[in-house]
């Protein structure tokens, strides 16, 4: 499948089966996001793979948007150690977006399913995940991505509307 491809077929899976994603595929999931650019290439993140059902549960809780029946979650989380000084320090956000989008895409292609599910700028469920995963303030958890084996085939498509598009000739 071409890139182009991939990006239409990335769609919100929210229903899993019970089989298990392997340790190979969280890697390469994880090289994917590790792949993304960073504003002058910082790095400014942290993963963190949920595979724990105990902690899959309080986590699914943190969020009111979050309670689907997968059995990993990884969240992408900005460091602030390592983020750009002022004006620029909020670049980690994109930073972890990239990385979030390319997890989404290589496990597209990788015949999974994933949901982009927001924390940051949620205060409330930022701290609930901080505490749950007892990290330091630096550590701001940015998104909840719910992965596993699809139970549901949303069809490929694009949103593509000329309305936002404004062409500056
Ligand atoms: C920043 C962000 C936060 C999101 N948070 C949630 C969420 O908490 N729960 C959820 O079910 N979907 C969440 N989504 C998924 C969107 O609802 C979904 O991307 C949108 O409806 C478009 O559908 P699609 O992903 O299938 O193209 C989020 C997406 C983004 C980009």
């Amino acid at each position: 499948m071409s890139a182009y491809d991939i990006m239409l077929q990335r769609r919100s899976v929210r229903k899993f089966t019970d089989q298990q994603v392997t340790d190979e595929q969280i890697d390469t999931l994880l090289k994917a996001a590790m792949a993304a650019p960073s504003a002058c290439n910082k790095q400014p993140w942290e993963f963190y793979v949920i595979k724990n059902a105990d902690t899959l549960k309080s986590i699914k809780g943190a969020s009111l948007f979050t309670k689907m029946n997968s059995t990993l979650i990884i969240i992408v989380a900005g460091n602030t150690h390592r983020a750009l000084p002022k004006p620029a320090q909020d670049f980690w956000v994109q930073d972890c977006s990239a990385a979030t989008q390319n997890i989404l895409l290589a496990a597209t292609e990788m015949g999974l399913g994933a949901c982009w599910c927001g924390v940051h700028p949620v205060k409330l469920f930022a701290q609930k995940v901080q505490k749950i995963l007892n990290l330091p303030s630096h550590i701001i958890p940015m998104s909840m991505i719910q992965i596993g084996y699809p139970d549901q085939s949303p069809e490929p498509r694009t949103q593509y509307n000329e309305k936002h598009v404004h062409v500056v000739e």
